[in-house]
């Protein structure tokens, strides 16, 4: 990727449900840069969901330009999507999609069991020391032998942030859950992210429905600005 290529380029792209009669996203420009902490909002419906599920090659759009790290996710096949997002991309789920019958220093390891190149960026460290010190700076070091079904909503966000956090992605994606926590916890909680996301280089798109945590980001968006799609 050249120096001056955005992390994220999307340029008329559009995209519609299958069996939809009309698109869920035509997005005529939308770029990211590295080091950007994004943040998104827009109603629910308006198509954060949608967006970060192409971003992160979940979807793939029916026209348009993507490319993510100076790649071309549209020339990619659905197994090429899968290995890209597993290398680069660290997603928060709206549901944080936690494996429900592993514990939670299990669920964290799991994109460095899935890749091999997140493995690699970790380096010659020691993997249980790393998941160990994230979980300190998270606060969720006692934790790590629950069940992930026993842990609170609060707690639950914290483990899918270090799981996706686990092996340096260069980019975050973060669809906040709707029942989101009360203010202070959640300035509490973006400000541990975005010096993780510091000390780690990784680039953050965070979509909500709440502007009222907006001010915390280097940057906002309105959906409404980007998605130019009528229904
Ligand atoms: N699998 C699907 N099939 C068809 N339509 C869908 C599907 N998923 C979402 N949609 C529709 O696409 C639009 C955008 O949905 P999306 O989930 O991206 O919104 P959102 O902004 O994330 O909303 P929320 O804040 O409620 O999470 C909505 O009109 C939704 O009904
Ligand atoms: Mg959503």
């Amino acid at each position: 990727m050249s120096l001056n290529s955005p992390l994220i380029e999307i340029r008329d792209l559009h995209f519609t449900y299958e069996g939809q009669a009309t698109p869920t996203l035509f997005v005529p420009e939308f770029t990211v840069d590295s080091g950007e902490e994004l943040f998104l909002f827009g109603p629910s419906g308006s198509g954060k969901t949608t967006l970060l599920e192409i971003i992160s090659g979940v979807l793939a759009p029916q026209s348009g330009c993507l490319r993510i790290l100076g790649q071309d996710l549209t020339k990619m096949t659905p197994a090429q999507r899968d290995a890209f997002r597993a290398e680069h991309v660290g997603y928060v789920f709206q549901s944080f999609n936690l494996i429900p019958y592993l514990s939670v220093y299990e669920n964290i390891e799991l994109p460095i069991r899935l890749s091999a190149v997140r493995k690699q960026r970790l380096g010659t460290v020691d993997v249980d020391m790393v998941i160990r010190a994230i979980c300190g700076n998270l606060g969720i070091s006692d934790l790590l032998d629950k069940n992930v079904t026993q842990i609170s909503v609060g707690q639950q966000q914290r483990v899918a942030v270090a799981r996706a956090l686990l092996g340096k992605p260069q980019l975050l994606l973060c669809d906040e859950p709707t029942s989101a926590l009360d203010t202070d916890h959640r300035e509490k909680f973006l400000r541990l992210l975005f010096e993780l996301a510091e000390l780690y280089e990784t680039t953050v798109v965070f979509v909500s429905h709440d502007r009222n945590i907006e001010k915390l980001f280097s940057r906002s968006l309105s959906m409404n600005t980007i998605n130019k799609a009528t229904s």
